[in-house]
């Protein structure tokens, strides 16, 4: 199993109502799934929860045979970088690295890898970025910097893909660029969980979860929850 989410929930300290409540699921290496349900409902928190960034309040969050949240912060870091990519719904690029730069940043968590600039330059070429390379993310439309942060979660090859929202800003043609690439990563042997509320993006998955005020309402495939 790629990734195991056992039991969690989240409450944020300035929230009173849970934002996630004893979630659990699990992803197999090659499955797509997409997570959907209304805004407020818990889908960023479950996302960066999985992705190591979120202490959950209980529960326990499994990647790679690994308890994400029994590492140390340090460990945590080059563990993300290792084996996580992740799209943010707000992209993060670093505003003073051009295109290229912000898609090496990926292997900034990577201790005594060699740089590997061509492969950031060919992943940017299939998001249609190949003239843009020097370009500084304020200098891009807010789709153009969608497809940087996708350039980049997928730089380091990881086992598990976290896009949240990836194609919001996106026209048809790039959407499909996008979720071509969530796809072929899955067909890869990849584990990717797609939060979108775009239905034509979520029927490209393998399975469907619909999250509800921080609990799984139903997923198409009861197989993807651990009783
Ligand atoms: N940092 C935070 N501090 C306090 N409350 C938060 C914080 N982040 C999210 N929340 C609350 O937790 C709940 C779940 O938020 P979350 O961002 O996970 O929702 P979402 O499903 O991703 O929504 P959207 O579709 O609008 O992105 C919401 O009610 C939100 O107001
Ligand atoms: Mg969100």
């Amino acid at each position: 199993m790629v990734a195991e989410v056992h039991g969690v929930s989240k409450t944020y300290r300035d929230h009173s109502v849970a934002a996630l409540r004893d979630v659990s699921l699990q992803l197999d290496s090659g499955q797509f799934v997409a997570v959907c349900g209304p805004s407020g409902c818990g889908k960023s928190t479950l996302l960066l929860t999985l992705g190591g960034l979120l202490r959950p309040d209980t529960g326990r969050v499994v990647v790679n045979e690994t308890d994400v949240y029994g590492l140390s912060p340090n460990e945590r870091a080059a563990f993300r970088a290792k084996w996580i990519g992740f799209v943010f719904q707000q992209f993060h690029l670093v505003p003073y690295l051009n295109v290229l730069e912000n898609v090496l940043a990926a292997e900034l968590g990577m201790r005594g890898s060699p740089p590997t600039p061509d492969r950031a330059a060919t992943l940017l070429e299939q998001f249609g970025l190949a003239d843009r390379l020097q370009h500084r993310p304020g200098q891009l439309s807010t789709g153009e910097r969608q497809r940087v942060a996708m350039a980049r979660a997928l730089l380091n090859e990881p086992c598990l893909l976290l896009a949240d929202e990836p194609t919001g800003n996106l026209d048809e043609e790039n959407a499909d660029r996008v979720l071509d690439e969530l796809s072929n990563f899955a067909d890869r042997g990849g584990a990717v969980m797609l939060v979108t509320h775009d239905p034509r993006a979520a029927s490209r998955a393998q399975q469907q979860i619909n999250l509800l005020e921080g609990q799984i309402a139903s997923d198409l495939t009861t197989a993807t929850r651990l009783e």
